[in-house]
């Protein structure tokens, strides 16, 4: 295997972290039945969007990108990023998130994830 292709799926890699941060810190709270948005969630992201950037131009691989795909994946993360934006805002403010704001963070992250392996 190629070096650059090496590094590419370690970019991969620290992606699938980031998600795994942010749908792992939502998914905590809908188990302990809480409306919350959390910085962590706001780490997973930033890390995902980092390494999705790095991952949207094509180096270390032999075939083309998808952009369309991943125009629309940039698109649902800028969401997700207002979304845990107005519920850290609101919760600062002392008031609650608002439960379409919670419950938009992990059906658009969900949604980025299903684009990613479905859409080829
Ligand atoms: C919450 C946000 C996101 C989630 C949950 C997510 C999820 C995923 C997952 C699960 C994969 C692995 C699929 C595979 O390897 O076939 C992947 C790959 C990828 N993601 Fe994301 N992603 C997110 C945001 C982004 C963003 C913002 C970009 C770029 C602007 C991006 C660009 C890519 C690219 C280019 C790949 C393919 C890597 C490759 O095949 O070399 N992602 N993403």
């Amino acid at each position: 295997m190629e070096p650059l292709e090496v590094l590419r799926h370690i970019v991969v890699f620290i992606h699938l972290i980031g998600f795994a941060i942010l749908f792992g810190a939502w998914a905590v709270e809908v188990y302990n039945k809480r409306v919350h948005v959390t910085p962590l969630m706001n780490i997973g992201l930033l890390i995902a969007a980092v390494a999705g950037l790095a991952l949207a131009a094509p180096w270390g691989i032999s075939y083309d990108l998808n952009y369309a795909k991943i125009g629309v994946k940039l698109v649902v993360l800028l969401i997700i990023g207002a979304f845990i934006g107005i519920g850290l805002a609101r919760q600062r403010k002392g008031g609650a998130c608002p439960p379409a704001i919670f419950w938009g963070i992990g059906i658009l992250t969900l949604l980025n994830a299903g684009l990613a392996v479905i859409w080829r």
